[in-house]
């Protein structure tokens, strides 16, 4: 089977969920027709994180995150916005006053708001769902919440607040609480503790994103159900938005291997239709499933955890072209 032969994933699973892609300003253009073809919803990558929109407190660089934002207007897909929160890939200058010392509360709300009316006001009309906030749970101890300059400065509030400046700056937005581990039961449970505690505050959120950074061998179906009727017993929205399924053990180092063999294509075409199979019993909780990448020529996980080194996480191979996992999901669905 070639790549324009078979149903397109976005229709394959029509009735269930939408089909989504994290994308950025290279991968627009050489996945361009891959995209096209199977995928209903992008994410970009990188290009709407704190760091990337707005280097400095009076610039914002939207060229590439724009240039995403029409490429999913001109296809007619759906975009999320990834992410307004975030520990990671932020601008240091949010967090500190001019001398470099750590700033305060006031501060640092009022930044974060005047932050999020701009870009979620710019993007009204083509983001219908935005992270608001991404991965502030701890993953290990007893502790709720992972430290932070966040946590630092505005404790555990920051959280709440940023939910009302986004539900503020556009009432029509879906807006999501994203983490990974999230099927790891202890995580698990305190990713449920802290929306729950949202929930009862009357915070503005809509729904819960499962990253869904998994491997072969990780997690248990067992556990990914669990978590899926933990989550939705909130009555809120599910998303899996970052999904990819390496073929290494995350604590496997090995370095040696140049191609996944047809025994490894085998066993990743098994554990796809086993998800899918477990998500399409769950489509009513479920609304949209965003792969972190659309191909093998492209993951993030080509350089982690260990530099350097391939991975093959997706349906579609460099080339383009379907792999076994993909023909699997097409006997699954219609079969
Ligand atoms: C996290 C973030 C994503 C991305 C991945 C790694 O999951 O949410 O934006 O940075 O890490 O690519």
């Amino acid at each position: 089977m070639n790549a324009s032969e078979g149903p397109a994933l976005k229709e394959l699973f029509q009735d269930d969920f939408w089909i989504g892609a994290a994308v950025n300003p290279l991968t627009i253009l050489t996945q361009g027709r891959l995209l096209a073809r199977h995928f209903n919803s992008i994410t970009a990558e990188n290009e709407m994180k704190f760091g990337s929109l707005h280097p400095k407190e009076d610039r914002y660089e939207f060229v590439e995150a724009d240039r995403l934002a029409g490429f999913a207007r001109k296809n007619g897909m759906k975009m999320r916005g990834h992410a307004l929160v975030w520990h990671n890939q932020s601008s240091d200058w949010l967090f500190q006053n001019a001398d470099g010392s750590l700033t305060d509360k006031e501060t640092l709300y009022a930044r974060l708001k005047e932050h999020i009316d701009t870009v979620v006001g710019r993007y009204k009309g083509t983001i219908y769902a935005w992270d608001v906030v991404n991965e502030a749970v701890a993953d290990e101890g007893e502790a709720l919440l992972r430290n932070s300059r966040w946590t630092e400065i505005a404790g555990g509030e920051f959280i709440a607040q940023a939910f009302r400046y986004a539900h503020d700056a556009d009432p029509e937005a879906q807006l999501f609480y994203n983490d990974y581990n999230e099927t790891n039961p202890t995580k698990r449970d305190k990713i449920y503790t802290l929306v729950r505690s949202l929930l009862e505050q009357g915070v503005p959120i809509h729904g819960i994103g499962l990253q869904a950074h998994w491997s072969l061998y990780h997690p248990e179906l067992d556990e990914l159900r669990a978590a899926i009727e933990k989550y939705a017993s909130l009555g809120l929205r599910l998303q899996l938005t970052e999904l990819d399924l390496s073929v290494f053990r995350f604590d496997d180092r090995r370095t040696d291997l140049m191609k996944p063999d047809p025994a490894l294509l085998e066993l990743q075409a098994v554990r796809y239709e086993s998800i899918f199979r477990l998500l399409r019993e769950y489509r009513s909780s479920i609304d949209s499933v965003t792969f972190w990448g659309a191909a093998d020529d492209y993951t993030w996980l080509d350089d982690f955890p260990v530099k350097g080194r391939k991975n093959w996480p997706f349906l579609f191979d460099e080339q383009h072209q379907p792999k076994p996992a993909y023909a699997r999901l097409v006997e699954a669905v219609k079969g």
